[in-house]
């Protein structure tokens, strides 16, 4: 089924093109109506709030939030296509009493009806210097699978050039892939910066964008042109801007209408973007 279809079935969105579609909605209601039109997706790649006092949070326990966020991923489980995947950007929590900084994949993981293929670590250079405790350098995203038998993987897409001995022989046989190696579960990916001079060219009025480096990487591993990709918590359309600039589609959910007009601002200068490069191709 095209986006357009989708689209007219999930009701009025607040922006939408050829590609993507923004809808100010809460995604338990998005994703309600998606069930009750049948309507699936290929991938979800999102970020959602980590209940750690942020401005587009509402105050939840810890029990509270993990029990929202897998049912959540309970709706998601029901609008993804059988060989579809579920990949989860997750920081970290504070428990009073218990710990300053938990990974909420700990609290997490298993309460998410997919497959658990595999926990990759976001490394990012900056970030706070801490004096009492460990300067914090990481986030997980867990990569959830519908089907283990059939999935989307496109390794070559997203091989890491930066081989040690791209050279080096065995039998005369180059040992090296000459696409790169496998990027490994590890992943080296700046973070979006503000302030003054140091600010990303991507940054958005957004608190907690995430970079759309790590976006492409999930987008081209894990996806195939022309795939519907959702993000339930889109913020400032990092996946939209993404699945759009390679050719995927995205239907994304955000609840804050200041949001989503700066993803629709975002979409719409690379519309705009494209439309200057193919008039200077032509
Ligand atoms: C961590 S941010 C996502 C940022 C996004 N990945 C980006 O690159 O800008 C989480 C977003 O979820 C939104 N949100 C919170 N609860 C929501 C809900 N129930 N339905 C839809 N969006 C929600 C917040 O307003 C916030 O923009």
């Amino acid at each position: 089924m095209s986006l357009q279809k989708i689209v007219e079935i999930i009701g009025e969105p607040f922006f939408s093109n050829e590609f993507v579609a923004i809808y100010n909605l809460d995604c338990k209601e998005g994703l309600q109506r998606m069930i009750d039109h049948k309507l699936k997706v290929n991938s979800t790649i999102t970020s959602p709030p980590y209940n750690i006092g942020k401005e587009y949070e509402r105050p939840l326990t810890v029990n509270q939030y993990v029990d929202w966020l897998s049912q959540i991923s309970d709706l998601l489980y029901q609008i993804t296509k059988n060989n579809g995947s579920y990949l989860l950007n997750l920081g970290y929590l504070k428990i009073e009493n218990q710990a300053r900084a938990l990974p909420i994949p700990y609290l997490i993981w298993d309460r998410i009806k997919f497959y658990l293929q595999q926990e990759i670590v976001w490394n990012y250079g900056a970030g706070v210097a801490c004096k009492n405790y460990l300067s914090p350098r990481n986030e997980k995203i867990l990569w959830y699978v519908k089907n283990i038998e059939e999935y989307t993987f496109n390794l070559d897409a997203i091989r890491d050039p930066d081989v040690k001995y791209p050279n080096s022989k065995k039998n005369g046989k180059l040992r090296a892939n000459t696409l790169g190696k496998n990027p490994s579960d590890v992943w080296q990916i700046a973070k979006v910066t503000t302030g003054a001079n140091r600010s990303s060219e991507e940054r958005t009025d957004h608190p907690a964008q995430f970079p759309e480096d790590l976006v492409q990487r999930m987008v081209l591993g894990f996806t195939n042109e022309l795939d519907i990709i959702l993000d339930p918590f889109l913020g400032s359309g990092t996946t939209a801007t993404v699945a759009m600039k390679n050719k995927r589609y995205c239907i994304g959910f955000e609840i804050n209408k200041d949001y989503c007009k700066i993803a629709t601002d975002r979409i719409k200068e690379l519309e705009l973007s494209i439309a200057v490069k193919s008039a200077i191709l032509f």
